[in-house]
């Protein structure tokens, strides 16, 4: 007996047969369904997803027992064919067979037969359906993996609208945020769509499908919207009948929801749809399914993301930061080290470095000399010349700012730490403090020597005037291949402009 009652649907349009196999099936336990041909069959699969198994006669009027398993495949393709047939037709039973018909059982009926074979098929159903849930739990961690590996939020956004699209085999699809106010929607990307619509903003309201599932916070399953007419308004141009909208929610926490100082303190993230299935077929529960899931792993993705660029924003600030206070407890004051930062980031480029180490460069030179806290006051800002036993003390700005950088984590401050140390190295090997020479000066160490001394001429100090740019092109020129590496010179004054910019978008703040 079977743990659960299977369903078996019968097909013959003898009324006999019928009889004969409802009584012997339901004897063994099953829920049994009948129907006379083919076309109430197909009306009968439609309703009841639940049939794992058909049995059906190949001679019928209207339609035959192997276009009736062609069409019932396109509606389920799960269940089990079993093909009923007379010695006259076994030829075209095993024909069955081969296209797509579990088995075949010969008429007149031989009850062992039968049974064997709907216990066959039962244990063939379960493997199918087994099979289908193993598929379905693969492909969705693939889904996760991937979107959980995607950092950049636009990147993220495209993708997990593509995923949404492959998953549902849906040929148009948008994806809405909601903007920081919490109460509007921005496109910000979509397929099969007119492409000029994207950053369309629309209000947050139950005038759009996104707008209603924003605010509702719940799927739009629209199986065909004939069944509808009242939402069609809202529809413009679906070629198909059927669409899935989904929202993107914020996972619940106890204490980040309710902060008063959250700009965005909705609980939706996004809302994502998708429309126009392929061949004009009607989106099913399962697409619905596997679509949120995806917006689940694609919240927690976008908020992780999120999180991600606010932790690093606040880690620059503090890099900054520390950066500002060095400078200005050396009288440095002003925007020197943003300035350092951002010509160590083109001069980076431009030598070949790749976008990710030349950002780095920029994250970590602000704390070039952030070993001068370890300096007495009264040596940093002695406003005479200094002794050579002060200078000694002064150089070692290098080594101090190493050691209170060298035992961070991450490659911003351990680059930071080298920075630090290697600043003021010379590439003739004249140097401070280890004497390094040439190539053997780390290539950051050698872009923030040069940026640094770049930027420290060029503006007004309490002990000296700006050099004007003539004065500091002379000065490199006459450096070039003592002091500084040659090369990076070149490379530097042949990009002059651009770092001119950076300096007119970072001017010395008014004392
Ligand atoms: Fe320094
Ligand atoms: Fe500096």
């Amino acid at each position: 007996m079977p743990e659960k009652k299977e369903k078996i649907l019968v097909v013959d349009d003898e009324l006999i047969i019928r009889e004969l196999l409802t009584d012997l099936l339901t004897e063994e336990g099953f829920e049994v369904i009948t129907a006379p041909d083919g076309e109430d069959a197909l009306q009968i699969i439609k309703e009841d997803k639940e049939i794992s198994i058909i049995f059906t006669d190949i001679l019928m009027h209207r339609m035959d027992g192997i276009q009736l398993i062609h069409k019932a495949k396109e509606i389920n393709p799960n269940f089990v064919p079993i093909i009923m047939t007379g010695y006259a037709t076994l030829e075209t039973a095993r024909a069955a067979v081969k296209e797509g018909a579990y088995d075949y059982v010969l008429k007149p009926f031989n009850i062992s037969e039968i049974k064997t074979a709907v216990y066959n098929a039962i244990e063939r159903h379960r493997l199918i359906l087994e099979n289908a849930r193993l598929k379905e739990i693969t492909e969705l961690f693939k889904i996760s993996e991937n979107i959980s590996s995607i950092r950049d939020e636009e990147q993220l956004l495209r993708f997990i609208l593509n995923t949404a699209l492959e998953y549902t085999e849906a040929e148009r699809g948008s994806i809405l945020i909601v903007t920081e106010d919490g109460k509007h929607l921005k496109l910000v990307a979509g397929t099969g769509i007119p492409q000029e619509l994207i950053g369309n903003v629309i209000p947050m309201k139950p005038t759009s499908i996104s707008g209603i599932v924003a605010l509702n916070m719940e799927p739009f399953f629209v199986e065909d919207i004939e069944s509808q007419p009242e939402i069609k308004e809202y529809i413009i141009g679906l070629k198909n009948k059927s669409f899935i909208s989904v929202p993107l929610k914020r996972k619940k926490s106890d204490f980040i929801t309710h902060h008063p100082l959250m700009d965005n303190p909705s609980d939706i993230i996004a809302v994502l749809n998708v429309t126009d299935k392929r061949n004009n077929a009607p989106f099913t529960e399962s697409d619905l399914k596997v679509l949120r899931i995806i917006g689940n792993h694609g919240a927690v993705a976008i908020e992780n993301a999120r999180l991600i660029r606010e932790i690093e924003s606040a880690q620059r600030e503090i890099v900054f930061t520390l950066g500002e206070i060095v400078e200005t407890r050396s009288r440095e004051t002003g925007s020197h080290v943003k300035r350092v930062a951002e010509y160590s980031k083109v001069l980076a480029s431009k030598i070949g470095l790749s976008p990710k180490e030349a950002e780095i460069l920029r994250l970590a030179a602000p704390l070039h000399d952030v070993g001068k806290v370890g300096i007495p006051d009264a040596i940093l800002n002695k406003p005479g010349s200094l002794t050579p036993s002060e200078f000694e003390i002064i150089k070692t700005h290098t080594i101090i700012g190493h050691d209170m950088l060298k035992k961070t984590k991450g490659v911003v401050l351990q680059s930071a730490a080298i920075i630090a140390l290697e600043h003021h190295e010379r590439y003739d090997g004249n140097g401070y403090p280890q004497g390094k020479k040439g190539k053997e000066i780390h290539i950051y160490g050698r872009i923030v020597g040069i940026t640094d001394v770049f930027d420290a001429l060029g503006v007004d100090r309490i002990y000296k005037k700006a050099w004007s740019l003539e004065e500091i092109k002379d000065y490199f020129a006459d450096q070039r291949g003592k002091q500084f590496d040659p090369e990076l010179v070149d490379i530097f004054f042949a990009n002059i402009e651009e770092i001119l910019q950076i300096r007119e978008r970072f001017p010395e703040k008014q004392q």
